[in-house]
């Protein structure tokens, strides 16, 4: 009835800082990017912000007390780099202290998307200087927290944070760049790099990646689309991987694009490639790209706008089925990106799936105290089904987290959209363990072990 996985494959949640704790003062923090995006009017659904989010800061120990409760492994979560800044590292001492005594491995990210202003304000992830920032970011948390945390995450979806944040204008910082934003790609891939040597030195156990792929399909197999595609899956999948896992860009464009001299280029790529203990996967839906047709107006196609002038279009995936944030449900997208990435990397560590999930606006609370959440249950166990199947095909892939343990402050979506398996009343705060939850654990629980 449950897919079955391989004995020691470990299941989790997963969840980033901003969108969850609040408290955005506490403490003497300042402001990050995101505190500073949704402030300016019109960038999020509603007008809506974190500042209070669902108040993890303050709720972390009835929360983790209900993951646990699941019965996960692992739990995945990430810093806010602002906090740590100000000082304020007993919240996290706190919670990795509750983490661990509830049975859980704490698997934190460095990094997902939260930069502190005052580093933005000095150039951002375009200023090379944030790469040793993160570094000395990272030895603060691992010289404080190394030895109860022994996994780490460096960065989260780097692409994104690159495509919506520095070449368009959807997320925080919003610098709209174009193709002008590869330096802060390249940036951000060093800082990886960095990252990677400062927690090994400090004696860290496994050290990984989370990195957004999709398998990006031509709209027709025209030489024009087939191009397209091409190109839009180099800048937003091997842009970020290639650089890891082979030690180099993907094409002479990227590389010039960098804006890097080639002598100093060689010296981050050494940095970058550094072996890495897991690759983790995070996987939505697949993507769609045509060639730009003269005189077709793209505005308002997708969520996403690409500017004018850029030589490839995303257009919509055909499916029949579409989570209530308007993403194809594809399951085979996610072994066919697994089996994609096995074969071009010779080198590719085992994988963690370190998110997959859907947002779906579920109800409030039934008078029986339930959430009924079917379709999520449905895109999981596709999802799930999906994994087994890359591992059937000769894919290593020793976990799986589900985006997310718990509802929460969604970017530009702000509240509307609902990815947790646990379901949060946004005007009182409390917490209900959907019927995904509970599926979640059975499946758990159903693993020979
Ligand atoms: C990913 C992000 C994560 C969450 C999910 C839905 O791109 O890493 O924070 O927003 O999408």
């Amino acid at each position: 009835m449950y897919p079955q996985f391989p004995p020691g494959f470990r299941f989790g949640m997963s969840t980033s800082a901003y969108q969850i704790e609040g408290a955005a003062d506490a403490g003497g923090k300042g402001p990050s990017i995101w505190d500073t995006f949704t402030a300016q009017g019109g960038t999020v659904r509603h007008g809506q912000d974190g500042r209070v989010a669902i108040d993890h800061y303050h709720r972390y120990e009835s929360d983790i007390a209900l993951i646990a409760a699941a019965g996960v492994q692992d739990y995945r979560f990430s810093f806010s780099w602002p906090r740590v800044l100000a000082g304020d590292l007993d919240f996290y001492d706190r919670l990795v202290d509750t983490i661990v005594a509830s049975g859980l491995r704490p698997v934190p990210t460095l990094y997902h998307w939260d930069l502190p202003q005052e580093f933005e304000d000095a150039g951002g992830w375009m200023n090379r200087d944030t790469a040793h920032r993160l570094a000395d970011y990272a030895s603060t948390l691992v010289l404080r927290l190394g030895d109860r945390v022994r996994d780490w995450i460096t960065m989260n979806e780097m692409n994104v944070h690159t495509l919506y944040g520095y070449a368009l204008g959807d997320h925080a910082p919003a610098r709209g760049l174009g193709l002008g934003a590869l330096p802060a790609g390249h940036h951000q891939l060093l800082a990886h790099g960095l990252a990677v040597q400062v927690l090994r030195t400090h004696g860290a156990r496994g050290v990984g990646v989370a990195s957004q792929h999709f398998p990006v399909m031509p709209a027709t197999e025209s030489a024009e689309d087939v191009a397209a595609a091409t190109l839009f899956s180099d800048l937003t999948n091997w842009t970020f991987s290639d650089p890891i896992l082979l030690g180099d860009y993907p094409s002479e464009l990227i590389r010039a694009g960098v804006g890097v001299p080639d002598a100093q280029l060689d010296r981050d790529l050494e940095l970058i490639r550094a072996r890495l203990d897991f690759y983790g996967v995070n996987y939505y839906e697949p993507t769609m790209i045509e060639a730009p047709r003269v005189g077709k107006d793209y505005s308002g196609v997708l969520e996403v706008d690409i500017p004018d002038g850029m030589p490839f279009s995303p257009v919509p995936v055909k499916s029949d089925e579409r989570t209530d944030f308007g993403w194809a449900i594809v399951p085979s997208g996610l072994t066919e990106i697994l089996v994609t990435l096995h074969e071009r990397y010779p080198a590719l560590p085992p994988v963690i799936i370190t998110e997959n999930g859907a947002s779906f606006h579920d109800p409030a609370p039934g008078p029986d105290g339930r959430v009924h959440d079917e379709r999520r249950i449905a895109y999981l166990g596709a999802h799930l089904a999906a994994v087994a199947d890359a591992i059937s095909a000769g894919v290593r892939v020793d976990g799986y987290y589900v985006w997310s343990a718990i509802d929460n402050f969604e970017w530009a979506a702000g509240f509307d959209e609902r990815f947790g398996l646990i379901h949060v009343d946004f005007d009182d705060l409390s917490r209900t363990p959907k019927d995904s939850y509970y599926w979640y654990r059975d499946l758990i629980a159903a693993q020979a072990s």
